[in-house]
């Protein structure tokens, strides 16, 4: 359980927020599980409704609504392409399908070695330097932009060898 783990990280974050506002501490929690777990169980969810005394429902709507949060288990890391329309005109599709292609998965798949998942995303605010991706992992969200598949492939060979490191 987070509350067995993460203890000390629990009561700091909720220290962060008024007793009678502690749903306010969602965001930080959801994200904590995902960091523990890679993405936010059905159990982890339940825990953190209960953590901040709220509904399970309405805690997995903001699972729902952030791409930033995942309720399925992918890989390592995901690769996320935007293919949102200034993106689109720049031929961010045709990237992601070749990408995918080169990677032996579908689009939404992840690779059997567990280290990369290919997903496609709404606008990244990138859209002057399209087509743009994000790569998330453990440490955050990190951005690339003006990508090609040369370019994002050499990507995937570094985060390959960087998560095969451990
Ligand atoms: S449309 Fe792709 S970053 Fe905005």
């Amino acid at each position: 359980m987070l509350a067995d783990k993460h203890k000390s990280e629990i009561k700091a974050i909720l220290k962060k927020y008024p007793a009678k506002e502690k749903r306010s501490a969602v965001m930080p929690l959801l994200f904590l599980a995902q960091r523990e777990y890679g993405h936010i169980t059905p159990a982890a969810l339940v825990e953190v409704a209960e953590l901040l005394e709220l509904d399970p429902t309405e805690v997995g709507s903001l699972i729902g609504f952030y791409t930033l949060l995942h309720d399925e288990a992918a890989g390592k890391y995901r690769i996320q392409i935007c293919t949102d329309l200034p993106c689109a005109l720049r031929g961010a599709e045709e990237l992601a399908k070749r990408l995918c292609a080169n990677l032996g998965i579908r689009l939404g798949g992840t690779m059997t070695n567990g280290l990369i998942t290919v997903e496609e995303v709404m606008c990244l605010a990138g859209c002057d330097k399209a087509p743009t991706l994000q790569v998330q992992d453990a440490d955050g969200i990190h951005y690339h932009e003006n990508q090609t598949l040369g370019s994002a492939m050499e990507l995937i060979a570094e985060l390959m060898e960087k998560g095969s490191d451990g």
